[in-house]
């Protein structure tokens, strides 16, 4: 097949593979925002996208669905231990989510990640034509634009992080943070979500490579926004990303959404209040926090059990990484415990599903909610949120937000609350549940008007437009 002009790479493909019982196998959608913000923009842009099945050692050979161009790259289960559990989400994971649980450094694993990032750079350079342009994503590939530029100099390659890139103190400790700066200037464009991000790389960058004036450190030059490197130019920026969002308001709008949620509330038991908590189950996200803040509300009498349910949907996420497991058992306790204290029978407080839904359910959910919890200690930007806007077309509906979520930045209407002070979330939760309507109406048009006119076409035309000035994207 010709190459492509345009390519994604990303550690999973918009697709994962599932295995079932019976020995068949088929795709469903891959979890988390990158896949969500990326694949409905790929697929109205033709392209090829580069990643991995979700599953070891499978041997696809690069297949088109849905006229998007897929190409399989392959990971062992050491791999996925090493590479994907261990370094990209035991070390860097944490690391860049403000060290919310403790890094683990260990040299093999940073081992796999090298020799991942190469296979993932050799994946592109086979499928890329002659002067393409390679779009790479997020912390597990953080060394690939580097490789990539020394196997295919004709290419044109922009990097974007998805998560907070950390403050330089934090990721100071990273044994291999000279590397992973360097792997990342083979990019011409790197993109953050904030501002901040983007200061400290550059921070980094003089520091780091000043210190060390290996290969290509020598003479660097760093002004804002830019990284001279010999002669070329590596620029910096900050590109907040989003969602599609006048798909999620269409959608809310449709006749079988309306009459889903309708139903969604009734199963509840038509509840004066409905309270939605929509995450991957991460130590990240905060779910714990809003559990503990409404125990205490209920145990107080600021809450009438009789007068709430919460729905907590926690998608199955890193299953096998230890901290992952310890926050799961630690948030099913307290759910327990809510509706042991507080439930009656066939009334739970708490409706708790360790579960995936798709986009259709998700918005019906998202218009039952009288109130949506957003509480993440450190996010990079965070969708839901924004989706959750979306999807209220009728001015109803309360947003508490994180001010640690990149996405508090955009959302200054939303009840914004620092996680960690558990007084101000419950007091926030508390306003969101009697708001005035009109207040209510007032900050949801406000909230509105900055989603439906940020959306990710808008964020991805802004990258590839810097990426690439001379092509409108
Ligand atoms: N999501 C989904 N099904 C679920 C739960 C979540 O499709 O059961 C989607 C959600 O709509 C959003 C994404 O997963 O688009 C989560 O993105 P976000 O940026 O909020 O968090 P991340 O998981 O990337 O950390
Ligand atoms: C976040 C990350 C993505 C990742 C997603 C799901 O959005 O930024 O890179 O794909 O979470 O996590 P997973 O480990 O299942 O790919």
């Amino acid at each position: 097949e010709d190459g492509a002009d345009f390519i994604v790479a990303a550690n999973r493909l918009p697709v994962d593979l599932e295995r079932l019982p019976d020995g068949s196998q088929r795709w469903k959608h891959s979890p988390g925002g990158l896949v969500s913000a990326l694949e409905p923009f790929l697929r109205s842009h033709s392209g090829a996208w580069v990643g991995w099945p979700g599953v070891p050692d499978v041997d696809v050979e690069e297949f088109t669905e849905d006229g998007l161009r897929l190409h399989p790259v392959s990971l062992t289960a050491d791999e996925v231990r090493d590479y994907y559990e261990g370094f990209s989400n035991a070390t860097l994971w944490p690391l860049y989510h403000d060290v919310v649980a403790s890094p683990v450094f260990d040299r093999g694993w940073w081992d796999s990640y090298v020799k991942v990032n190469h296979r993932f750079a050799e994946a592109c350079a086979k499928v890329a034509a002659q002067g393409a342009t390679v779009w790479i994503q997020d912390y597990q590939l953080q060394l690939a634009p580097a490789i990539l530029r020394e196997l295919r100099p004709d290419l044109r390659i922009g990097f974007f992080l998805h998560i907070p890139f950390p403050p330089t103190e934090l990721f100071m400790q990273l044994p291999w943070r000279a590397e992973i700066v360097r792997g990342l200037l083979g990019a011409d464009l790197i993109g953050f979500h904030r501002p901040g991000g983007a200061q400290n790389f550059l921070w980094l960058a003089r520091r780091l490579l000043g210190l060390e004036p290996t290969r290509g450190a020598v003479g660097v030059r760093t002004r804002p926004g830019v990284i001279q490197l010999g002669d070329r130019a590596v620029r910096v920026g900050a590109f907040p990303i989003s969602i599609d969002s006048a798909g999620l308001d269409a959608l809310s709008r449709k006749r079988e959404t309306v009459a889903r949620t309708q139903q969604i509330r009734a199963d509840l038991g038509n509840p004066k209040k409905v309270i939605l908590g929509v995450d991957r189950l991460d130590y990240t996200k905060g779910i714990d926090v809003r559990l503990y803040a409404l125990q205490e509300l209920l145990a107080e009498g600021r809450v009438d059990p009789t007068e709430v349910a919460m729905v907590q949907l926690a998608t199955p996420s890193r299953e096998r990484v230890e901290h992952y497991q310890r926050m799961r058992g630690d948030i099913e306790q307290v759910v327990s415990r809510i509706n042991g204290e507080f439930g009656r029978v066939g009334r739970p407080i708490v409706h708790y599903l360790h579960q995936s839904i798709g986009r259709a359910e998700l918005s019906a959910f998202f218009s039952a909610a009288d109130v949506m919890l957003v509480t993440p200690l450190r996010d990079g930007m965070n969708l839901v949120c924004k989706e959750y806007v979306a999807c209220r077309h009728d001015l109803g509906g309360a947003l508490v937000l994180s001010e640690f979520a990149g996405a508090a930045a955009e959302l200054t209407s939303a009840f914004l609350v620092n996680p960690h002070d558990l007084d101000g979330v419950k007091n926030a939760m508390h306003a969101a549940l009697t708001i005035d309507p009109a207040e209510g109406r007032r900050r949801m048009r406000a909230l509105r008007r900055q989603v439906l006119t940020h959306d990710v076409d808008r964020w991805a035309r802004s990258f590839l437009d810097a990426l690439d000035p001379e092509h409108a994207h």
